[in-house]
């Protein structure tokens, strides 16, 4: 496993449930997941490192969690190496890398999705922002964390993100191109389908929390919970959607020459014109995969080997029934610059109440006591016989952990 976050604790848990009882070795892994895992300290995004570390522990798979090592190309040095990998190459991970680029392969497979403009100055900007009228979405082009989309609800909010990304260069080199987006409005789902080449096998719907504040208020995080399944994206619905969506771009990437093994990430607005794609990732996505995977019916080692060599199989994913709810615990500070080496308390007793509680951002003090360790701190998700009882679950065994500044939204799967 490559990546060290709430995503990849979730992925090496579901991976050690397998039948084959693998050996899991996680690079770079956290304090929280070499509770589960071997860890090995490696700089995630350095192809030839991830090759010699699968070389050194004999991987017989390799699955690359977060998107800056896809888009960096790791992929493609394992699969040259001929080790068997979830993950696109390079050129298929632009579809999360570049959302320029995106845009670009949905107009040409005619995805249904915002109508947008590329610009790379304000001033041209401002005259997209006129184009659609507000609402719009102001977006970095290239990889921020989830936190590169400003909605904008007035001319000055468009011009100050327009001018924070472009001229101040807030999230780098990524805000260099900015894409401006009419506004949609509707409800969000993540729609995450494993795909070799042109074959796909679908989760049921999810859906992320991503605003901090409750009732959908305040700046953008990489998502303060999740649910899954999501009552208005019925599974026959969700069938629907993959064919409107995940097979005409990977037949799009085909006719380029584009092969993809690896999630498909759909992240869609069903608006009254019907479902828009907001986004692509290249990958499972986070805080998603921790309400998902605990649902999985499969033997996960299996359905990812499955995904690397192309034997999967084209169908959905076999899921429990029931419901899954993840409440992400966030440090203080969050979404900006997070306190840390604050330490939490009630991670067993948590624990014992039978949650899955992956470790994003944690490290352990000279005490040997988990700290908090980046702005998502924690994932606690709990199965449920329907939502209202996983999300009471989840929350019941959330109520143990605390530390100085933690942050939790309180409406996760309410109201579903
Ligand atoms: P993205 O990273 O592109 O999914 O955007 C992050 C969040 O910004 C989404 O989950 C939406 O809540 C919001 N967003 C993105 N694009 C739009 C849009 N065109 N209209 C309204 N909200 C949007
Ligand atoms: N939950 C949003 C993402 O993984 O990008």
């Amino acid at each position: 496993m490559v990546g060290g976050g709430g995503r990849e604790h979730a992925l090496v848990r579901a991976l050690a449930r397998s039948s084959g009882n693998p050996r899991v070795v996680c690079a770079a892994g956290n304090a929280g997941i070499a509770l589960d895992a071997d860890c090995i300290p490696i700089v995630e995004t350095d192809g030839p490192a991830v090759v010699r570390a699968a070389r050194e522990v004999g991987a017989d798979l390799v699955v690359i969690g977060p998107e800056a090592p896809l888009v960096a190309g790791v992929a493609d040095a394992l699969r040259a190496e001929g080790i068997l990998t979830v993950g696109p190459g390079a050129a298929a991970a632009r579809l999360e890398g570049s959302k320029a680029f995106s845009k670009e392969v949905m107009l040409a497979a005619g995805v249904p999705t915002a109508r947008a403009a590329t610009v790379t100055d304000v001033e041209a900007g401002m005259r997209a922002v006129e184009e659609f009228g507000l609402p719009v979405a102001v977006k970095a082009d290239g990889l921020a964390a989830g936190k590169g989309v400003v909605v904008a609800r007035t001319a000055d909010e468009a011009r100050e993100a327009l001018e924070a990304m472009i001229e101040r260069r807030a999230f780098g080199d990524a805000g260099a191109v900015v894409v401006v987006e009419e506004g949609l409005t509707g409800n969000e789902v993540s729609l995450l389908a494993v795909c070799a080449g042109q074959t796909v096998a679908r989760f049921p719907a999810a859906r992320d929390y991503k605003p901090i504040g409750e009732g959908n208020t305040g700046p953008n995080t990489g998502g303060m919970g999740s649910v899954s399944p999501v009552p208005d994206i019925p599974d026959d619905l969700a069938d629907e959607l993959v064919e409107a969506v995940h097979r005409p771009v990977l037949a799009e990437l085909a006719r380029r020459g584009i092969p993809f093994n690896g999630v498909l990430y759909a992240g869609l607005m069903m608006t009254p014109d019907g479902p828009k794609v907001l986004e692509f990732n290249c990958r499972f996505g986070d805080p998603e995969t921790q309400a998902l995977l605990p649902r999985l019916a499969e033997d996960p080692l299996a359905l990812l080997t499955s995904v690397a060599d192309g034997t999967l199989a084209d169908r959905p994913v076999q899921v429990t029934p029931g419901a899954c709810v993840a409440v992400i615990l966030a440090a203080g500070g969050y979404p900006g610059t997070p306190r840390g080496g604050d330490v939490i308390s009630g991670l067993e007793a948590a624990a014992e109440t039978g949650a899955e509680v992956s470790h994003a951002g944690t490290a352990r003090n000279e005490d040997g006591a988990f700290v908090t360790a980046g702005g998502r701190v924690l994932a606690v998700a709990q199965l449920g016989a329907s939502i209202p009882d996983a999300r009471a679950a989840a929350y019941a065994a959330a109520a143990n952990i605390t530390w100085e500044g933690m942050q939790m939204r309180r409406d996760i799967a309410a109201g579903l």
